[in-house]
């Protein structure tokens, strides 16, 4: 191949051989990092103003790179940019091109600057606007689960612990339990993008320069509150990676827990839900089938977002100090992890959005007698019996409806320390009232919540805008 196509290595000069085939292949990032432009531009228009800002190139030089940063820039976006053999990583090929372009003094651009920095500064950036991006998704599943909810506050399930029905709950009080963990998931993406706002861009290689470059200045072209401490950990510090991948992954495992019940609710056996054709699929083989596979690939993803967590942390554990190449296995887990939990997001919000609730079977199942036992033990409480002796009371009572046959209701009727009263409250549709206290199940209280948590998602909502802007 010629010089032209295969382009030369970042570091010819100290190279007797160009790189071997095998090198290449095994060394570029390329073909994944290759998304990173946007912030590999804007981090070169920042870098080269700085430059200028300080004295180490001519206005006229920093103009002619800006301009070659934009005809760059432009190809990239159109898709017509050519990239060449040589073009080991993003920051190889802009640099390249932009040379190209604005001959000596594009190649003045890396003055000062290492590909060390130059990648941290690109993840970062990246980073920013993506997590902020998995944040929206988040808040516009957590709309879908408020508006749902709040559509009919009359709808109510059984609740269950270790999957047995346990007491019943409203259908909205459920809902906006996930609505609540999704909460915490976007303070933690939130707090993970504050952390990261730090502009490694002038740590050079790993120990910063002898040229009289102004990291502070970069840091505030690049919408960073402050630029880094210490080079050297500016150039390997990857914890913001980590973070985001926990964050993600703990994401990940709240929509499986949500995909898990969606799996249940929509099987012949609960019925507690029906899916809109659009948002389910069908057999290949069994004419009859429709499948929630949203809410198993809901549940599914979880694995690889973990996983993407554990390569990272495995890949760091151990590093010396500063940059190893070793650091650049952090770009595919963290793209990967964005990428899925979005897909995620956007196809659980249309399931769940689009999904016809049957109440009919949730209040069946929820009215079963039994779930009215812990409302019997509270009436003997509020009787002046020590809840100790009511839970037997009720559970003797349970025992003798298993056993006989006889509806749970007629039994508390006529038991000496019941009775009437008290057997009104195995009737269905009334155990769910009972559910009273603060943030509880039943729907004395779940106006409260409603207006709570919506005024959390506009608080969020408020936090995002201004962090995008
Ligand atoms: N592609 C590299 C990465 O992602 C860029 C940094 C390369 N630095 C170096 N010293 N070889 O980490």
């Amino acid at each position: 191949m010629s010089d032209e196509t295969t382009g030369k290595t970042l570091w010819h000069g100290r190279f007797a051989s160009g790189p071997a085939d095998a090198l290449m292949r095994f060394n570029a990032s390329l073909s994944f990092d290759q998304r990173l432009w946007p912030d590999d531009i804007a981090g070169s228009r920042a870098h080269v103003r700085g430059l200028a800002a300080v004295g180490l190139i001519t206005d006229a030089e920093r103009d002619a790179v800006l301009a070659a940063l934009d005809v760059t820039a432009m190809e990239l976006a159109a898709g017509t940019f050519q990239f060449v053999q040589s073009d080991e990583d993003i920051h190889t090929a802009v640099e390249r091109r932009v040379t190209e372009i604005a001959g000596p003094a594009g190649a003045k651009l890396h003055t000062a600057r290492s590909r060390n920095d130059q990648v941290a500064t690109d993840l970062r950036l990246w980073a920013r606007r993506e997590l902020v991006a998995v944040a929206e998704g988040v808040l516009a599943l957590q709309d879908v689960l408020v508006d749902r909810a709040a559509a009919d506050t009359s709808i109510y399930l059984p609740g269950y612990t270790h999957l047995q029905r346990a007491q019943p709950v409203l259908l909205a009080h459920h809902l906006l339990a996930h609505g609540w963990a999704l909460a915490r998931d976007v303070d933690r993406l939130l707090a993970t993008v504050e952390r990261l706002d730090v502009s490694p861009l002038g740590a050079g290689a790993l120990a910063g320069t002898s040229l009289p470059i102004d990291p502070e200045f970069t840091a505030a072209q690049l919408g960073f509150s402050r630029p880094f401490d210490n080079s050297l950990d500016a150039v390997s510090d990857r914890d913001y990676v980590a973070e985001a991948l926990f964050d993600i992954a703990l994401l990940g495992i709240h929509l499986s827990r949500i995909g898990e019940e969606w799996v249940l609710w929509t099987s012949e056996e609960f019925g507690f839900a029906k899916l809109d054709d659009g948002y389910s699929t069908g057999s290949s083989m069994l004419p009859q089938k429709k499948n929630a596979d949203i809410a198993e690939l809901a549940r599914g993803k979880a694995g690889r977002l973990i996983g993407n967590l554990v390569a990272l942390l495995t890949v760091l554990k151990g590093l010396p100090l500063a940059y190893n190449k070793d650091l650049q296995e952090d770009k595919e887990p963290l793209f990967d992890s964005v990428e899925h939990v979005s897909l995620a997001l956007t196809a659980l919000t249309g399931m769940i959005a689009t999904a016809t609730f049957v109440p009919e079977r949730m209040a069946a199942a929820a009215d079963s007698e039994t779930t009215a036992a812990t409302d019997l033990a509270e009436w003997l409480v509020r009787a002046g019996t020590p809840f100790r002796e009511a839970h037997a009371i009720v559970g003797a009572l349970v025992r003798d409806h298993l056993a006989s046959g006889t509806s749970l209701r007629e039994l508390a009727a006529g038991h000496e320390r019941l009775g009437p009263d008290a057997a009104a409250l195995v009737r269905p549709g009334v155990g769910v009232q009972q559910r009273s206290s603060r943030g509880a199940a039943g729907p004395a209280v779940i106006e409260r919540q409603l207006t709570d948590f919506r005024n959390r998602l506009a608080v969020d909502r408020d936090r995002l805008v201004h962090r995008s802007a």
